[in-house]
């Protein structure tokens, strides 16, 4: 066998994934013909076709094995019971010819520069798929037959995607708006969430299928980060940018009680930006009056109302400092939402991407001795289990 490497170029459709097991949960896989990820891995896994290339990485063994093909759709369980459930993002998968094992797996993996999760094509794909072709020539002769031309030429192919990974910290900060092919609401929107923020609380706090609502949805951020990631989703706003957005307004949801999995909201934090003329919009209100989290109070209240029990409430808001003034803006939502929830956690997400964070305002903060904002909160609250709410304590 030639071994200098064959510089397979696949298919541009053609995608593989990693799996990850160790020498405890090995063995099932190949019992049950099934590979499973936990839920900080489940996106990735939900993009897998039937079809596509799979592998499995032996973390005790640092061993990479393959290859597999996806036998069906990535699912969440497939097999509830397999791994005692502890690994419920699942998909079939066959054996493409015989089963090969290469060694020094970390190192292979480092030169792809792959995570968990990523999921691979284009050329880093093919470059898996030739260490592989090293082993067998029966699987050689098989990626033959699909061979195109060479790595060389095939600069346009993307040769990773995947998603994002789930955050570890309670320090969250997101150098673009979007993440991913498509975009994730409007980047150019005043007060535009950041979509990882999304895309985190998704995965911490709820499941594929779940229902999302946005009360105050703004270019529809949530929207699309929900449906990309396989969960229902409404998204309400007083003055809608787009078609799928309903008009409404926040104080009052149209909604049953109690139908809802998570609420996410990223409110006005005063009347600083210029959002619309509608008059019920609560960003004309300033963040210094009792009125504005008198009728946020209202948002919650109502957000409380459709919420299931022990489910999540996400509220992202910053501070303000205006004429010299700090007002704690985050602090005074705080209180207003523990009349009603439960705490769960306080994350602390980068402003970045700010109309203020240019030259002339750095400089000005400097010059005038106060801060730019820096950093925003998001308060993560829980609807009790109990019956009677902490409103009434
Ligand atoms: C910070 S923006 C939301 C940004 C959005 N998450 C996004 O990514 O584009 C706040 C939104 O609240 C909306 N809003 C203000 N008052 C409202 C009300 N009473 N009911 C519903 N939406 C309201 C504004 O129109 C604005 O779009």
């Amino acid at each position: 066998m030639n071994h200098c490497v064959p510089e397979t170029k696949i298919k541009k459709s053609l995608k593989g994934y990693i799996f990850v097991c160790t020498r405890n949960t090995e063995a099932e896989c190949f019992e049950r013909l099934l590979f499973g990820s936990s839920k900080a891995y489940g996106s990735p896994v939900l993009k897998i076709r039937k079809g596509d290339v799979l592998f499995l990485h032996n973390l005790d063994t640092n061993t990479v094995s393959g290859v597999f093909r996806a036998a069906s759709k990535g699912n969440l369980n497939i097999e509830p019971d397999a791994w005692s459930g502890k690994y419920p993002y699942q998909v079939k998968f066959d054996t493409l010819e015989n089963k090969i094992c290469l060694n020094s797996a970390k190192r292979i993996l480092r030169k792809l520069e792959w995570s968990r999760n990523v999921i691979l094509s284009g050329s880093k794909l093919s470059y898996l798929l030739d260490m592989f072709a090293y082993e067998a020539a029966s699987l050689n002769d098989l990626l033959l037959r699909r061979r195109v031309g060479s790595v060389g030429e095939s600069k346009d192919i993307k040769s990773e995607e995947g998603s994002p990974p789930i955050e570890a910290t309670t320090l969250w900060d997101f150098s673009k708006q979007s993440y991913g092919i498509n975009p994730k609401g409007d980047n150019k929107y005043a007060g535009v969430t950041p979509a990882l923020v999304i895309y985190n609380l998704l995965w911490k706090y709820t499941e594929p299928g779940d229902l999302v609502v946005d009360p105050m949805c703004g270019s529809g951020t949530t929207i699309d980060v929900c449906k990309e990631e396989n969960r229902k989703v409404i998204g309400y706003d007083i003055s809608p940018t787009r078609d799928d957005i309903i008009q409404n307004d926040a104080r009052k949801i149209p909604l049953e009680d109690e139908s809802v999995d998570m609420v996410f909201i990223d409110p006005p934090y005063g009347d600083n930006l210029k959002y619309n003329e509608h008059p019920d919009n609560i960003g004309k209100i300033s963040s210094d009056s009792i009125q504005y989290y008198d009728d946020l109070e209202k948002v919650m209240i109502e957000s409380h109302r459709i919420l299931k029990k022990g489910k999540i409430l996400a509220w992202l808001i910053g501070d303000q400092w205006l004429n010299n003034q700090f007002t704690s803006v985050g602090f005074r939502t705080y209180e207003r939402l523990r009349k009603h929830f439960e705490p769960v956690d306080i994350i602390c997400v980068s402003r970045r991407g700010q109309s203020s964070h240019t030259e002339n305002w750095i400089n000005r903060s400097r010059r005038l001795g106060f801060y730019l904002r820096g950093f925003k909160y998001l308060i993560i609250e829980r609807k009790s289990l109990r019956k009677q709410e902490l409103a009434e304590e």
